[in-house]
């Protein structure tokens, strides 16, 4: 198994309390997307999303890498080849567990970007729609965050990575949110072995040929120990 390929989502750090999109009680029911997570809804109520995105960089803040996080850095330092992270997350859980080779295709919470300019900076704690950008001064300031609608980063790195990888892992995703949602298909097409480590069946589980199922604090430790042990 030279290259490893990982796919996270939001399950993955869920047991670390931060809250996952679509299960019960999750963010997507407190909180409409559009009026949050696009562009428009930044339009209308820039304030609105700041403050949505200011919590959420606070509770990330706050929180702590599980032992799924630490189990995926420990695969990396151990490995013999590539482990590659691509995390769906907005969250720094994986580099605070040891992580180094690691993509947001959502971008993250701890970056800001300014809309007029393209400048991007670490993002204060809390950032206000009257903060201007400290390279341009326009007051255009957002979270460099992708929102619906908007290009994931990073597609020039995923493409070749899922068409290079031995093995691909999908952690804690609920296989409804494109492109990411067909990269376990993508990557079974290109001859990866695929695995889905999550606590229910996904709507992409079809795409994998193992699925495990469980909390990811209890199954990605014991899936990282066996891929260790047949190293
Ligand atoms: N262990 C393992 N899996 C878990 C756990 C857990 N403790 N808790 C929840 N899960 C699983 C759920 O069963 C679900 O399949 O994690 C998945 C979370 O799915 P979503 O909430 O849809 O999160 P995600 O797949 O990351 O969403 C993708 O959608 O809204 C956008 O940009 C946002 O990056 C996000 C994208």
């Amino acid at each position: 198994m030279k290259k490893i390929v990982i796919l996270t989502g939001a399950g993955i750090s869920a047991e670390s309390g931060l809250g996952t999109f679509r299960d019960e009680g999750g963010l997507w029911a407190q909180h409409a997307i559009e009026d949050v997570a696009t562009p428009e809804g930044f339009a209308r109520d820039a304030q609105l999303v700041h403050d949505f995105y200011n919590a959420r960089r606070a509770n990330a803040a706050q929180a702590q890498p599980n032992a799924a996080h630490h189990a995926l850095a420990r695969l990396e330092a151990e490995h013999p080849g590539e482990v590659f992270i691509i995390t769906q997350n907005v969250d720094a859980l994986h580099e605070r567990a040891g992580s180094r080779n690691v993509l947001h295709m959502h971008g993250q919470l701890d970056r800001a970007l300014c809309g007029a300019c393209g400048h991007r900076w670490d993002a204060p704690a809390v950032m206000r729609p009257e903060d201007a950008c400290p390279a341009c001064r326009v007051r255009a300031t957002r979270p460099d965050v992708v929102w619906f609608g908007e290009i994931p980063y990073g597609m020039e790195r995923i493409d070749p990575a899922l068409s290079e990888a031995d093995l691909f892992a999908a952690i804690g995703t609920s296989g409804q949110v494109f492109p990411a949602a067909a990269y376990g298909q993508h990557a079974r097409r290109m001859g990866a072995h695929t695995v889905e480590l999550n606590l229910e069946d996904s709507a992409a589980s079809r795409d994998f040929d193992d699925c495990l199922r469980g909390k990811a604090t209890e199954i990605v430790p014991l899936w990282v120990e066996g891929l260790l042990s047949r190293a």
